[in-house]
């Protein structure tokens, strides 16, 4: 597959390095340019690219940069996807660490719904409640004890479908957690956000979930 990666830090370095490793062929990009990723597309084989390139021809795309710089994508930044390509949002929104606020967050829209408005396209809600380092090591054989499941969520089953693949090959099941409307559930705070929980766990931790965001993930009272 042709998978481009928007962003190369803690997870999508770890992605590119897994799945050029799988054999994909894979193009990288962050916000400063190709030549500040030689080391990495070096050492796993990745085409380092700018950010307007990354999604250019690609079968699945990971937008995987913090939550605020979403909005500060080039427009057209995903221009020339392949037919019926995917594209996939890791992001988490942390108002106090990171992200400062962002209005439609604090007002409910699901952090994926909104993500897929600032692109202009669908996205699956996938890889984030999984610790990026856990991508290197946590990785097993499918029907192994214990397998990490990460739920994965969007509108259209097909797509799920592709993200779910990706995971198998990764060393993980995927579960899937419904629609978009409901990707709040695997959002920062809840059960099943960064616990390594099997498919059985995971399923029950997505039922668990409460739609109100913990305050220590909402943006400071002003
Ligand atoms: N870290 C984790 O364990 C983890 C786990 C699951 C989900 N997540 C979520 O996944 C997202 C990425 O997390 P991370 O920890 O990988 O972030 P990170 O280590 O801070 O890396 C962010 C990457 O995004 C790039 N970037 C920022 N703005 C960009 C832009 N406008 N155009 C192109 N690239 C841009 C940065 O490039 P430059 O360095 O060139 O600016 C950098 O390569 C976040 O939303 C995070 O909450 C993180």
């Amino acid at each position: 597959m042709r998978i481009g990666i928007i962003g190369a830090g803690n997870i999508g370095g770890n992605l590119t390095q897994r799945f050029a490793a799988l054999g994909h062929e894979v193009s990288v990009a962050n916000s400063r340019g190709p030549e500040t990723l030689a080391e990495l597309a070096q050492e796993t084989g990745a085409s380092a690219v700018p950010a307007t390139e990354a999604a250019k021809g690609a079968d699945v795309v990971v937008v995987t940069i913090p939550e605020k710089n979403v909005p500060k994508l080039p427009a057209g930044i995903l221009d020339g996807l392949a037919l019926g390509a995917v594209v996939i949002d890791t992001g988490n929104y942390y108002p106090q660490q990171r992200d400062g606020r962002i209005e439609d967050l604090e007002n409910g829209t699901p952090e994926s719904l909104w993500v897929a408005g600032q692109l202009g396209h669908a996205v699956v809600k996938a890889f984030n409640g999984i610790y990026a380092s856990h991508l290197l090591t946590e990785g097993k054989p499918a029907g192994s004890p214990g397998r990490i499941a990460l739920p994965v969520a969007g509108d259209d089953a097909s797509a799920k479908a592709v993200v779910i693949d990706l995971l198998d090959q990764l060393g993980f099941d995927g579960v899937d957690a419904g629609g978009l409307e409901d990707s709040w559930r695997q959002q920062p705070g809840t059960p099943v956000y960064g616990a390594d929980l099997d498919a059985d766990g995971v399923k029950r931790a997505l039922a668990e979930a409460n739609p109100e965001r913990p305050a220590e993930f909402r943006a400071e009272q002003q």
